[in-house]
């Protein structure tokens, strides 16, 4: 059975049971409408610790758009089931008061990589995502923590933000899962209709190419996509484009 922890204060019950004492956690923090992305990290926390935690949380903070946040899928019945099947221990399903018991005047602020890519197109985006994580790292004190390289940029700060705080937990980089027609599952993939799924398909596939970014960006320009961008870093190649009313993230390796 699953254990859902609608609050901080019944967390603390649960420690103070004692259940957990010598045990490890993983930690696998989401905002619902679960796939099999989610599911995967889940899978792997489930094998490598004595208990899960998996947290389910729109983050208000992390949506610069009220559109987005408003239309994010919620499929709580659904993704409580799933986390049944999985064998997790505990599913922490706060509400914002308890998440922002300061009301977000505190945040977590990186100053380089959260500036770029994403952080470009999304204003203060990565300031929602580094405080709440950290706030929920603090609340759960895992060993382990798992994310998708879905989203690597959110990786890369997480796990960056980790080692300068001292924070004591490995945070575990997970592969990305796909369709079998190669769109990576993403939770606002509900948000579009068939034929905009289909014609998705287009962005992963050109990202994948040996072409240069701008010849990728133009082309995805021209059978209709708009594009955020299309920039390599390292050996990796990220972008991000609009389908409909839906804005996608993609990474590859080059
Ligand atoms: P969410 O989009 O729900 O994703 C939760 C975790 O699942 C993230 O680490 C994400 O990278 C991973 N994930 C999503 N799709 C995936 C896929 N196709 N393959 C592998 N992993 C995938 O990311 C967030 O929530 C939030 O920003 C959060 C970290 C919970 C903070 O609010």
């Amino acid at each position: 059975m699953t254990q859902i922890i609608r609050s901080i204060h019944e967390w603390k019950e649960v420690l103070n049971s004692r259940v957990l004492s010598g045990k490890t956690i993983g930690f696998v923090p989401t905002m619902g409408a679960l796939h099999k992305g989610h599911a995967s990290l889940i899978e792997r926390s489930v094998r490598e610790n004595d208990f899960t935690v998996v947290s389910i949380f729109v983050n208000p903070t992390q949506f610069n758009d009220p559109k987005d946040l408003q239309n994010y899928p919620r499929t709580f019945e659904d993704d409580l089931k799933l986390l049944e099947d999985l064998k997790v221990d505990f599913l922490f399903y706060p509400d914002y008061a308890d998440i922002y018991n300061d009301n977000f005047k505190y945040k977590i602020n990186e100053n380089e990589l959260s500036k770029i890519l994403c952080g470009k197109f999304r204003p203060g985006h990565f300031d929602g995502v580094l405080t709440v994580v950290m706030k929920l790292l603090n609340i759960f004190r895992p060993d382990k923590a798992y994310f998708g390289e879905k989203d690597y940029q959110q990786y890369l700060l997480i796990d960056g933000m980790c080692k300068a705080f001292f924070l004591d937990v490995e945070i575990i980089p997970c592969p990305i899962v796909r369709e079998p027609e190669g769109l990576a599952l993403s939770s606002r993939n509900a948000l579009l209709t068939k034929e905009e799924k289909i014609f998705a398909q287009n962005f992963p596939r050109l990202l994948k190419t040996k072409k240069s970014c701008d010849s990728i960006k133009s082309e995805l320009e021209k059978i209709g996509f708009k594009v955020d961008y299309i920039e390599e870093i390292g050996n990796r190649r990220f972008g991000a484009v609009h389908v409909g009313k839906v804005r996608l993230i993609e990474n590859v390796e080059i």
